[in-house]
């Protein structure tokens, strides 16, 4: 599919795919990204072929990108993994998690990264398809609290918590594997948000929603690069 339009930046999460599927985004002349969430996991990138690292601290939201290891409790903080990063790789950092404004950038910056990447404060942004269940957790003072959950997916990544996560976890050994979870809770989640309830949706945030703004995405990068 991606063959089709030949992007610019093809961005990974979850490690990379086989040499041949790289190769061939390669062949088209796109630059390689992926996600680490440890030192390990940025050098292993590194040597297998990516351009650029984005260093995905324990604060992001959604998916972990973690997968060397398993364990959760391994990962990292934005700007103490970020420096770690910087030192051991030579190819760029981009970091990433818990970063809402243009301070945050800035303090990215000076700790070595060639970029930041955002995606909790866009989730308001008129351009997000984000639900009105989770638009409107992300307003209310629910979004103060997230955790990691395995529960909706299988794979674990960062949501404000609600009803299930309460109830079942919010990581659970019974979860089906990725991403079949997904589909497993689809019918309970469908029917719940009908009702206007966000109490088996998934509601992926980071640890700082400070940053959301009800603006133009255009306008929110803007600002966000207002110090850089
Ligand atoms: C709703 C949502 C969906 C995301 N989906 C992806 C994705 O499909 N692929 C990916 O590489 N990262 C994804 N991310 C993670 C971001 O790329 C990034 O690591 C994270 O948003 C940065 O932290 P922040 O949420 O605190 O800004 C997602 C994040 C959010 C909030």
């Amino acid at each position: 599919m991606l063959g089709e339009y030949k992007p610019a930046v093809v961005s990974f999460h979850f490690g990379l795919p086989s040499a041949e599927l790289l190769a061939r985004v390669r062949s088209w002349g796109s630059k390689i990204l992926s996600s680490a969430t440890t030192v390990e996991e940025a050098l292993w990138l590194e040597a297998h072929g990516a351009d650029a690292v984005i260093a995905q601290g324990l604060e992001a939201g959604g998916h972990r990108g973690i997968f060397l290891s398993e364990d959760v409790n391994s990962q990292v903080g934005t700007f103490a993994l970020l420096p770690q990063v910087v030192r051991a790789v030579k190819i760029p950092v981009i970091a990433a998690g818990g970063i809402a404004g243009a301070g945050g950038v800035a303090a990215a910056m000076a700790l070595g990264a060639a970029g930041a990447q955002v995606g909790t404060a866009y989730l308001l942004c008129p351009e997000a398809t984000t639900s009105a269940v989770h638009r409107a957790a992300l307003k209310s003072e629910a979004a103060r609290r997230t955790m990691l959950t395995n529960l909706f997916t299988g794979r674990p990544a960062r949501g404000i918590v609600n009803r299930i996560m309460r109830e079942l976890g919010p990581i659970s050994a019974v979860a089906p594997a990725f991403p079949l979870a997904t589909s497993a809770m689809g019918p309970l989640r469908a029917a719940s948000e009908r009702r206007g309830s966000g109490d088996f949706s998934p509601m992926w945030a980071g640890q700082n929603v400070t940053g959301c703004k009800e603006i133009p995405a255009a306008d929110l990068t803007r600002q966000l690069a207002a110090r850089v």
